[in-house]
Formats: C-alpha cells, sequence, structure tokens
C-alpha cells in the first residue's frame, strides 16, 4: 500500500510536496537530477542578487565607456555587452540545463527589494525556460523615519512590477515582522503573488570581541524554527487565494507531515539535505508516507489543511488561550 504524495504548488504539478529551497543544492545540474530521483517534487535555484545583477551591468557600463574614450573603434576590440558571458548569464544558462535535465518543475529566485531595471531578468528567466519564479525580499527596514506603510508599499509595488514583467507564476518569500503578516499575504496576493514562501530566515550578525566587527554568518536551521511559518500556515489556509510553502526548520517526515496538516501545498527543504545528505529526500517521502498510513490518510490532498484555522474559527482567542495555559502550566524549577 502507498500513499498518493501528489500535490498542486503555483498551478504546476509536483510528484510528492517535497521542494528543494534556494541554496547551492540546486546549482549543479547532476545534483538536481540525483535530488529529482530521491523523490523531490520540485527545485528552486539559488537567488540572483538585484545588487549582483545591477553590480554587473555598472561594471559592463564602465568598461564599455573606458574603451570608447581611448578607442574610436572600441565596440571592435570590446566584447559585445550581449556577449559578454556574465554571472548573470551563467545563471540564465543554469536554468536552460536544469530544464534539460530534469523533469521535475524548476523555479528561478530573484532577491530585491527596489522597483528598478534589474526585474527585467525576471523576463530573461522565464525566457531562459523557468516553470516560476520565487522572488526574495529580504528587506531589514533599518530606516526609523519610514513608517509601516511605506515599507509595506515597497514590497507591493516590486511584486507588482515583477508579476507585469513575467508570465509565469510567481511566488513571493518573506520574512515574518510584519505587525500584521496575515494581511500583509493578502496584499501581496493582491499586488500579483500566487504564491507564499513563509518564512524567510534573516540572518543575524554576531559581533565578534576579539575583531570588534559585527560578522553575518550562516547556521542551519533548527527543526523548531519550523513552528512559525506552520502557525501561519494554519492561519491562512484557505483565507488567501495563492499557492502555499512552509520553508525554515522541515527536517524530517513528522515536519513535513505537520507542514501539510497545517495546510502548505509543499514544504521546501535545505538544512536537513545539508546536514544527512541526498537520502534525506526519500527518507522524509517514506516516513511521511508510513505516518499517512498509519492515519488514514490515502493523499496530500486529503491530508491538507486538516490542521489549519479552518477548524477552529476563533483563532486569535485559541492563540492566546494556548499562550496562557502554556505560561500558567510551566513547572521548571531553576536547578
Ligand atoms: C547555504 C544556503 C544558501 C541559501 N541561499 C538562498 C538563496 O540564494 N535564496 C533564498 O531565497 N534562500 C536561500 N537560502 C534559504 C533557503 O532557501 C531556506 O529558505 C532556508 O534555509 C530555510 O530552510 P531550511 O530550514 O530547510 O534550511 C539558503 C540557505 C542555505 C542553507
Amino acid at each position: 500500500m502507498s500513499a498518493d504524495l501528489r500535490t498542486t504548488y503555483l498551478g504546476l504539478n509536483l510528484q510528492t510536496p517535497l521542494v528543494v529551497a534556494a541554496c547551492p543544492l540546486t546549482l549543479q545540474v547532476e545534483w538536481l537530477e540525483r535530488l529529482e530521483q530521491a523523490g523531490a517534487g520540485a527545485a528552486v535555484l539559488p537567488s540572483l542578487f538585484e545588487e549582483q545583477i545591477e553590480h554587473e551591468e555598472v561594471e559592463l557600463a564602465a568598461a564599455s565607456e573606458y574603451g570608447a574614450e581611448f578607442y574610436a573603434e572600441h565596440s571592435n576590440w570590446y566584447p559585445d555587452p550581449g556577449e559578454y558571458r556574465s554571472g548573470t548569464a551563467k545563471y540564465l544558462e543554469h536554468i536552460a540545463a536544469a530544464k534539460k535535465a530534469v523533469s521535475m518543475p524548476v523555479i528561478a529566485s530573484l532577491n530585491g527589494t527596489t522597483t528598478g531595471g534589474w526585474i527585467k531578468y525576471a523576463r530573461m528567466m522565464q525566457d531562459a525556460g523557468a516553470d516560476a519564479l520565487e522572488l526574495n525580499i529580504y528587506f531589514i527596514a533599518a530606516n526609523l523615519d519610514a513608517p509601516a506603510d511605506d515599507v509595506e508599499r515597497r514590497y507591493t509595488d516590486l511584486v507588482a512590477a515583477v508579476n507585469d514583467s513575467i508570465s509565469i507564476p510567481l511566488a513571493v518569500k518573506v520574512g515574518p515582522h510584519f505587525s500584521s503578516p496575515g494581511h500583509m499575504c493578502r496584499k501581496l496576493v493582491e499586488a500579483g503573488a500566487d504564491g507564499l514562501v513563509l518564512f524567510n530566515r534573516f540572518l543575524q550578525p554576531d559581533i565578534d570581541l576579539n575583531t570588534l566587527e559585527t560578522e553575518p554568518h550562516l547556521e542551519l536551521s533548527t527543526a523548531q524554527e519550523m513552528l512559525l511559518p506552520l502557525r501561519w500556515m494554519a492561519i491562512l489556509y484557505g483565507r488567501v487565494n495563492a499557492s502555499l510553502a512552509v520553508t525554515s526548520g522541515v527536517h524530517d517526515g513528522q515536519g513535513l507531515a505537520k507542514a501539510l496538516l497545517a495546510g502548505a501545498d509543499v514544504a521546501q527543504g535545505a538544512s536537513t539535505i545539508y546536514r544527512n545528505g541526498f537520502d534525506r529526500v526519500p527518507r522524509m517521502l517514506r516516513d511521511l508516507t508510513a505516518w499517512m498510513l498509519e492515519k488514514e490518510y490515502d493523499s496530500v490532498e486529503q491530508l491538507r489543511g486538516s490542521m489549519s484555522q479552518q477548524n477552529c474559527p476563533q483563532c486569535a482567542a485559541f492563540e492566546r488561550g494556548n499562550y496562557m495555559k502554556v505560561l500558567t502550566k510551566f513547572t521548571g524549577r531553576p536547578v
């Protein structure tokens, strides 16, 4: 006996609900093939960054200008910008190569915070063959003069601009730091998001006490981190017209089951594959299947959202009740 693990995400048909999150695991075609064989339902490529695109364009323009000053016929010796094989060009080539190598959906990723010329890469990613685009808006609102409204408009303007430039589905990956995350998610969908990826992990800079410098560092996630996106999945399920993906802390088959129960169409994983290798993918799917069969769920479709707020209409009161219960029942003592 087996369970039907198929799911739909961003209008795409996936064989399983486990998606490889944007990270260098999807940067090599050979690894993409292994991930697909292992059972991944789709893969998100690492992000192309706004700053990376703009830096390259400035460098290219500067090089071209430099040539123009000294050589009237500079265009004969300096490579035509169109021929220049930059990091961005390699990214587009990788999309095309990935599409040739695997049959699971390949989702390209753009990472930025402003509406600007770099957005044209969304269209280029589509033209290179991407099945969908994930837009990661990683923005720290460090300007104390910027009210929340302005910050939120930055998000929705960006989503609208990217959405206008493509016809493939658009997923938007954001962090949890909004006064009203659910309302913000709804605004992102109104602006053009077909899917929401919750949540970005913010890499917090630490202070090095020896060098007195700040150092951002990347730590792989803990399973505990999944609880925050899990809560918001449960709150959003059935109330926004968008696909839903959990990212952060999905480490095992149990985590995958919880994401689906809360209402996610898919769960994205990176840290657990880094820690445990490619074999983690089939292991997670096996454990999900075994749990589904034990609980008599035939399919992901049947399971999805059965622990969402739809079974608890007074969710704010429920959440507060749980919060009070946990605090008042705590019996720990200091050692
Ligand atoms: C090495 C590494 C590189 C990553 N690069 C990107 C990236 O380029 N773009 C992006 O949106 N997320 C990136 N992420 C974040 C992951 O896509 C994912 O959202 C995050 O790691 C949480 O999932 P996890 O708990 O399964 O690791 C990266 C994560 C790791 C570990």
